[in-house]
């Protein structure tokens, strides 16, 4: 499909990515062709303590993304709403996966838009077959001598694996 970014919206995805899992990557590939430009924003959720730095996320998500010219990789600090405004993005996308995922991004959605009445949140549902992927379950399984290929890009399962025999 031919890409119009020139008349296509800017939109944010921000996440904590830690790591990159398949169900994220569909989730950029389809807001790839829906959309612009696609901001991979690496944000702060300050319930999580994360497995890579902000540095080794992003030029992950680079490398895999690299065949999708119209997604850049960023790193913010502070509101996600106000990252947004910084880049121009005028929606956030987010994965939807389940009901709970469901509750969680509704109320999300609506704490954005009390702070940034002009952003607009848009839910891409997840494929099914990746609907039980987790960034937190990937983490328990590599460290536990399990294989995440089923799960996560090539690059990342790599990353992991190097990741646990430097700790
Ligand atoms: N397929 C598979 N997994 C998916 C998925 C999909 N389509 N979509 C989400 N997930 C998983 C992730 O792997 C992650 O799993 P984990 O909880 O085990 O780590 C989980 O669902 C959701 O994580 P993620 O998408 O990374 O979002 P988050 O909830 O950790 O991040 C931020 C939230 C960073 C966007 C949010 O905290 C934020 O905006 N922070 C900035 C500060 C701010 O503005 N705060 C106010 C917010 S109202």
């Amino acid at each position: 499909m031919k890409h119009d970014s020139a008349s296509k919206p800017t939109v944010l995805y921000p996440g904590t990515f830690d790591p990159l899992t398949l169900g994220h990557l569909d989730v950029i590939e389809r807001a790839s062709r829906l959309f612009g430009i696609v901001i991979v924003a690496i944000g702060k959720n300050s319930g999580k303590d994360p497995f890579f730095s902000d540095e080794e996320r992003k030029l992950i998500i680079e490398e895999v993304c690299a065949d999708m010219p119209n997604v850049r990789v960023e790193i913010f600090g502070g509101l996600a709403v106000e990252f947004a405004e910084t880049v121009q993005a005028s929606a956030l996308v987010r994965g939807l996966r389940t009901e709970a995922d469901f509750m969680y991004e509704m109320q999300m959605a609506m704490m954005n838009r009390s702070l940034d009445q002009h952003l607009e949140s848009v839910f891409v549902p997840t494929r099914q077959d990746l609907s039980h992927i987790s960034s937190s379950l990937v983490k328990d399984i590599v460290k536990l001598g399990g294989d995440v290929s089923p799960f996560v890009p090539p690059l990342v399962s790599k990353k992991l694996s190097e990741k646990l025999i430097i700790d």
